[in-house]
């Protein structure tokens, strides 16, 4: 299976930062895939700088009154050949159900594109004892029948952002279920302060495919290293 680095900008990025996704195109390994989620204003420009290109949310409407919104069709349209879905800063901020993220899915299917998932549990849900079941509930739930090209990101909330990371023996354990869950194929990739100084260590965990990656995908230098780590 191909090794697969993702970068998701987030809420960043303008026209002075498209360098920068050339810059990615240029440091990226032969032999993996690289796959960057801009903001959904630099897609269509950003569709010629030779890397491939994800949106990280679409409607499950095909089209009509939906302001502010975008149809899978749409980002598609505009270069992208994946979508995130599910990622849990939309479940926490726009309250995302399974059900919501399963439907964006279909439709991303059904414009072409490839569905990233993201699952992941909070902290509390960990202490508790309660990861397994978290994520298991969200992959039943968000994943639709027929997925092609899906890849799946485990991405525990209490490690986006801060610095914190889990264990190889904690990645190893939800990758290991997850991978007895997804369709044959899928890819899994491991998100949550991926950094270049602790890629390859996550990287030689059982089952992990590769990464999706926050800050450190903003700027080339750091993308950079995660990428060769791979
Ligand atoms: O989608 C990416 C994840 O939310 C990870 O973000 O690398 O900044 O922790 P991070």
């Amino acid at each position: 299976m191909r090794k697969l680095a993702a970068g998701n900008w987030k809420m960043n990025g303008t026209s002075a930062d498209l360098a920068a996704v050339r810059a990615v195109a240029e440091a990226a390994p032969g032999g993996i895939d690289v796959l960057l989620a801009l903001p959904a204003t630099l897609l269509d420009r950003a569709r010629d700088a030779g890397v491939a290109l994800a949106g990280q949310d679409c409607h499950a409407a095909a089209k009509g009154a939906h302001t502010g919104d975008l149809a899978a069709a749409m980002l598609a349209d505009a270069g992208a050949t994946a979508v995130i879905l599910g990622h849990s800063e939309r479940r926490a901020d726009h309250g995302e159900t399974d059900d919501a993220i399963r439907a964006k899915a279909e439709a991303a299917v059904a414009a072409g594109l490839a569905p990233v998932i993201c699952v992941g549990e909070t902290l509390d849900q960990r202490e508790g004892g309660r990861a397994l079941d978290v994520v298991g509930a969200q992959l039943a739930g968000s994943v639709p029948d027929r997925a092609p090209g899906l890849v799946v990101a485990y991405e525990p909330v209490w490690a986006i952002g801060t610095g914190r990371v889990p264990t190889p023996d904690q990645i190893a354990e939800v990758h290991a279920f997850l991978a007895g869950r997804v369709p044959a194929g899928t890819r899994l990739l491991y998100g949550g302060s991926v950094k270049g100084s602790n890629a390859a260590e996550i990287f030689a965990v059982p089952h992990v495919h590769g990464a999706l990656v926050g800050g450190a995908s903003l700027k080339p230098g750091d993308f950079a290293p995660i990428m060769q780590a791979l």
